[in-house]
C-alpha cells in the first residue's frame, strides 16, 4: 500500500474490529498496574491476563487496541532493519467468545480485502501449530486458512519455539497459534528458506495466539476455563513492510527524530548513507530515546534499580553513540521534545510530563557525561593493560564511571576482547546484597 503509515493503519484496523462488535480499549501503561513480577508491559495481552484467565472485562468479551509495549531483551540487536525497543502493537481479543474460526477469517479479510490492506494473496503464507505432547496438531486452523483460499502448499507446520505463545514469565495463559507470513520478494536464502526462516524474506505480519492453556509452576499445561483469542501487529514492521521500506526507522514515527539526529551532527544524508556504522548510532540513538521518553512519561526516574536502571542504560547508551557521532553537547532533551511531538496527540500523558521528562534528560546526561571521557580513558587502560574485562573491572567502570554493562561490552566488541558478564552480574548482585543489608541496619538503628 502506498500511502501507509502508522495513523493509516491503526486507524483502519480499530474501525475494521469496530464493525466486528469490538470495544477500543485505550493502551494500558507501561508500568504494570497489578503485576510486580516485570518491569514493563511488553505485549498487548500482558495488561489483560486476568481476563484471559476468566474474570470479567468491564467492556465486554470482545476488545481491541493500540498498546504500547517495551521490551528489552533483544538490546544488542537495535540498530537493524527491524528490532525496536519501544513499539505499538495492534492487539483484538476474545475473552472467552469467538475462537479459531473467526479470527482467522477476520485476519484474512482485515489483509486482503480491496476495503482494508488489499494484499495480494500471493504474497501471504500461514504457518499453524505442528502438536506436540502438550496439545495437538492444530488441523483446525489449517482447514480455515484453506477454506478461505490460502493455497495447501503455502500452510507450513512448525513446532513449539515458532507457533506458540505465552506465558509472560513462567506461568499462566498461552496456547499455539497462527502466524501470517508477507513475503517480502527478497531473494531466499537457499532451497529451505520457508516462514520462519530468520533471512527475512518472509516477514511475520500478525500471529493469532488461541489462548486455552495456563501453564503451572510445575510446567503442566491446563486447560483455561475459557477458550481465548489474543493477536498481535507490530505497527512501525507493518508499516515498514507493506510500504517497501528498509527499515522501521524510515516510517513516520521515526522520521522527525532521525531528521533531528542529522541536524544536530550537520550531516547530510546522501554523504553519509555508506557509513552504516554511523547510521547504526543514529538508530540506537532514536530507538532508546523514544522508550526512554515514554519511560519517563510516566514518571520513572533514572536510578541504579529496576525500572530505573533500564532507564538509565537507556540514556546513557544514547549518550556513549551520540559521542561517536561527534556529538559533544547536550542533545537527548531536544530528541524528547521531537517524541513528544510526534506522539502527544495519542498519548497526552508526554506533554503532561514533559517538565519531568525534560528535567530527567537533561540531568541524566550531565551526569553521564562528566564522567564517560574519565571512563573511556579506564577502559582503554583495562583492556589494553589485561586484553579483557573481568568481572570486577567491568564493574568498577559501572559503579566510578557510571558504565552499563552494554557500553562496556561494546566498547569491548569494538575492540574485539571478551567482558566477563556473569563476573559483572554477580558484583552488581553483591553490592546490591550489601547496601540493602546496610539499609537494614540504618533502618534498625533508626527505629530503636
Ligand atoms: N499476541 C502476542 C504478541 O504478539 O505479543
Amino acid at each position: 500500500m502506498n500511502d501507509l503509515d502508522s495513523k493509516k493503519l491503526k486507524t483502519l484496523y480499530l474501525e475494521f474490529f469496530k464493525e466486528k462488535n469490538h470495544k477500543v480499549i485505550p493502551s494500558a501503561p507501561l508500568v504494570p498496574q497489578y503485576d510486580n513480577t516485570v518491569l514493563f508491559t511488553t505485549a498487548g495481552m500482558h495488561p489483560l491476563i486476568p481476563y484471559l484467565m476468566g474474570q470479567e472485562h468491564p467492556a465486554g468479551r470482545r476488545l481491541v487496541n493500540v498498546q504500547k509495549c517495551l521490551r528489552t531483551d533483544d538490546i544488542f540487536e537495535i540498530g537493524d532493519d527491524s528490532h525496536l525497543t519501544f513499539f505499538e502493537m495492534l492487539g483484538n481479543w476474545s475473552l472467552g467468545d469467538y475462537f479459531k474460526n473467526e479470527s482467522i477469517r477476520w485476519s484474512f479479510e482485515f489483509l486482503t480485502d480491496k476495503g482494508w490492506l488489499a494484499i495480494d494473496l500471493d504474497r501471504l503464507y500461514a504457518t499453524v501449530f505442528a502438536g506436540d505432547e502438550d496439545a495437538p496438531r492444530d488441523e483446525v486452523s489449517a482447514k480455515i486458512w484453506r477454506d478461505v483460499g490460502m493455497p495447501v502448499e503455502r500452510i507450513f507446520y512448525l513446532p513449539k519455539k515458532d507457533n506458540w505463545w505465552g506465558p509472560v514469565g513462567d506461568t499462566g495463559p498461552c496456547g499455539p497459534d497462527t502466524e501470517i507470513f508477507y513475503d517480502t520478494e527478497k531473494e531466499a536464502c537457499g532451497p529451505d528458506c520457508r516462514p520462519g526462516c530468520a533471512c527475512g524474506k518472509y516477514f511475520e505480519i500478525w500471529n493469532n495466539v488461541f489462548m486455552e492453556y495456563n501453564r503451572t509452576p510445575d510446567g503442566k499445561y491446563e486447560p483455561l476455563k475459557q477458550k481465548n483469542v489474543d493477536t498481535g501487529m507490530g505497527v512501525e514492521r507493518t508499516v515498514a513492510c507493506l510500504s517497501g521500506m528498509k527499515s522501521v526507522y524510515e516510517t513516520d514515527t521515526f522520521k522527525p527524530l532521525m531528521t533531528k539526529i542529522l541536524e544536530i551532527t550537520g550531516t547530510q544524508l546522501s554523504v553519509e548513507v555508506e557509513d552504516t556504522g554511523k547510521e547504526r548510532s543514529r538508530r540506537i540513538i532514536a530507538d532508546h530515546v523514544k522508550a526512554a521518553t515514554f519511560i519517563m512519561a510516566e514518571r520513572v526516574s533514572a536510578s541504579n534499580v529496576g525500572r530505573g536502571y533500564i532507564l538509565r542504560r537507556l540514556l546513557r547508551r544514547a549518550v556513549r553513540h551520540a559521542k561517536i557521532l561527534g556529538i559533544e553537547k547536550e542533545f537527548l532533551s531536544e530528541l524528547a521534545k521531537v517524541v513528544i511531538e510526534t506522539y502527544k496527540t495519542d498519548y497526552p500523558i508526554l506533554e503532561q510530563n514533559s517538565q519531568f521528562i525534560m528535567s530527567e534528560a537533561i540531568s541524566e546526561e550531565t551526569r553521564f557525561r562528566n564522567t564517560l571521557n574519565r571512563g573511556l580513558g579506564k577502559f582503554g587502560r583495562l583492556s589494553a593493560e589485561k586484553g579483557k574485562i573481568d568481572g570486577k573491572d567491568a564493574f568498577l567502570l559501572f559503579q566510578s564511571f557510571g558504565f552499563p554493562i552494554e557500553i562496556t561490552k561494546e566498547l569491548a566488541d569494538e575492540k574485539g576482547i571478551q567482558v566477563d558478564v556473569k563476573g559483572f552480574d554477580e558484583e552488581f548482585m553483591k553490592h546490591q546484597q550489601l547496601s540493602r543489608q546496610g539499609a537494614e541496619k540504618m533502618f534498625e538503628k533508626k527505629s530503636r
